[in-house]
């Protein structure tokens, strides 16, 4: 018996030291558990959506525009009453993979549910751990989501979820490398890449949720604002069939390379989002994004046309009312051979934004001007000046016309009509 009282107290004496080396330990791992949601949220841009105009981080109430009326994001701060304090994990992975919410009621794919649906089961709990733990509560209802009939109904979103939408977990392709499956699931799943740069179908879903798709990435319209492809050259525009793999990190982490700068709603992805990421995650997404390029990269299509444009303007006799423009307003910066200046000033020779079948962006670049993002791994904001007060929808129209064709640009002439109705759509501001 003695034997046996002695036993049982070694093991509870062993039991109770690992209980407090168990504690700490535990405690620790949550840590880790609460950093690395952090970093997935980051990567999912859960902020973008779930912020509003000098709102709290996550509280919700943005308005997001759909054709179907405005869309507001939710509270998911752990607030119980406003926000998501009461979902389960099972509840949350429901509304991240399956657009459902705590209630039963269907998500409005503004929730890029489609690409979550790619979440592994771990990082779904490393975002729920984040969400419950690693985020203040904040106490504010967002606005309701009111849709006109049909679309106030939100089962009827129950057929668009089973004939366009997506529901199966990120299937790593066995000949692929363990980078490459590393990028696709970032690029397809948290990334939610498609959501801008997909083209979308009739009902708004997005033609293709994987590279399988020919039109996965292939060029999306963001209310008329160019996402340029991701998949190969379109036209005159180069985008980045010729990017390396280093110039894309460098363009995804902080907004400028050798050829680009971010604008548009890309500034906002990189300032909130890439920028946050590790360079070994960048680089995962940069080789898959080569690894699917539909066609070859494309050379410019005639150097002899870019060389004949450099030299009109170098000679600077006879020029037209576009070339004259660009010399006295933007050759300081982009110079005569629409080359710019490696990660200063972007090329304008085979730019995507300039060879856009729609001009919104390079015309409300050319009012507004642009300023690239600071982030981390280059903290200084580069910026453009607008030319809204001091060029006429006329001259405006003779810049862009002159940028759509010269050096190997290829991209048809703007009128003043267009530039009068997107002038017309900028704040007051500008
Ligand atoms: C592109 C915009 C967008 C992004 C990015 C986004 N969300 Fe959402 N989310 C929404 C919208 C809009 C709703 C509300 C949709 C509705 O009311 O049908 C929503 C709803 C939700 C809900 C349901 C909450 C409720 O009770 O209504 C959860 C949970 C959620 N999002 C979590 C996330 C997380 C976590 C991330 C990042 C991994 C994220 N969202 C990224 C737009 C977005
Ligand atoms: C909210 C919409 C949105 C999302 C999400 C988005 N993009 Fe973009 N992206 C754009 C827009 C708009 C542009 C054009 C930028 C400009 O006007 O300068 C762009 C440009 C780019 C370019 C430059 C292409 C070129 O030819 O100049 C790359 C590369 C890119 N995005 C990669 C990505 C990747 C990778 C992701 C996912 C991690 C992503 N984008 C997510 C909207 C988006
Ligand atoms: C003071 C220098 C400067 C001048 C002058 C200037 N730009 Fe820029 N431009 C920049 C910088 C810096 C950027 C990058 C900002 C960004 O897009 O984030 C830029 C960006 C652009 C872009 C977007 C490129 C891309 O990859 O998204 C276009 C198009 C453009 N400029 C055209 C013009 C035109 C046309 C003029 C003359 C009316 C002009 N710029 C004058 C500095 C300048």
């Amino acid at each position: 018996m003695k034997t046996m009282k002695q036993l049982l107290l070694a093991a509870g004496l062993v039991a109770g030291l690992a209980a407090t080396l168990a504690g700490p330990a535990f405690a620790e791992d949550e840590q880790a558990v609460i950093a690395r949601g952090a970093y997935l949220a980051r990567a999912g841009d859960c902020v973008a959506c779930h912020t509003a105009p000098g709102g709290k981080e996550f509280a919700g109430g943005l308005a997001i525009e759909s054709n179907l009326g405005k869309i507001f994001s939710t509270n998911i701060t752990p607030d119980r009453q406003s926000g998501i304090g009461g979902y389960t994990e099972a509840q949350f992975a429901a509304a991240l993979r399956d657009g459902k919410r705590a209630d039963g009621a269907n998500l409005y794919p503004a929730m890029p549910y489609p690409s979550y649906a790619k979440l592994t089961d771990e990082d779904v709990h490393a975002l729920y751990v984040y969400f419950m733990k690693g985020v203040q509560p904040v106490a504010s209802a967002a606005p309701e989501t009111r849709l006109s009939f049909p679309f106030n109904l939100r089962f009827g979103l129950a057929f668009w979820n089973f004939a366009f939408g997506n529901s199966t977990r990120f299937q790593p392709n066995p000949q692929a490398s363990d980078e490459i499956n590393r990028g696709a699931y970032l690029v397809e799943g948290l990334g939610h890449c498609g959501s801008c740069h997909t083209p979308r179908g009739f009902a708004m879903q997005e033609q293709g949720y994987t590279a399988a798709d020919d039109s996965y990435l292939a060029g999306g319209d963001l209310n008329g604002w160019v996402a340029p492809s991701l998949r190969g050259a379109t036209g005159a525009s180069r985008g980045f069939s010729t990017w390396t793999v280093e110039e894309i990190v460098d363009y995804l982490g902080s907004g400028r390379n050798n050829h680009a700068a971010v604008g548009g709603e890309m500034k906002m992805v990189v300032e909130h989002s890439l920028g946050y990421l590790n360079d070994a995650d960048l680089k995962a997404m940069a080789v898959y994004l080569k690894s699917i390029a539909t066609g070859a990269p494309q050379q410019p299509p005639s150097p002899e046309r870019a060389r004949a444009t450099a030299d009109r303007l170098t000679a600077a006799v006879n020029l037209s009312e576009g070339e004259r423009l660009y010399l006295d307003n933007c050759g300081a910066c982009h110079f005569v051979t629409g080359q710019g200046d490696a990660r200063v000033f972007p090329k304008l020779d085979g730019n995507s934004i300039i060879n856009a079948s729609n001009p919104l962006a390079l015309v409300s670049t050319i009012l507004a001007g642009a300023a690239t993002p600071s982030t981390d791994r280059s903290p200084s904001i580069l910026p453009m000046p607008g030319f809204a007060s001091r060029l006429s929808d006329n001259e405006v129209a003779a810049l862009a016309t002159f940028l759509r064709t010269g050096w190997s640009n290829n991209a048809p002439a703007v009128s003043a009509g267009d530039v009068a109705a997107i002038r017309a759509r900028m704040t007051p501001a500008h």
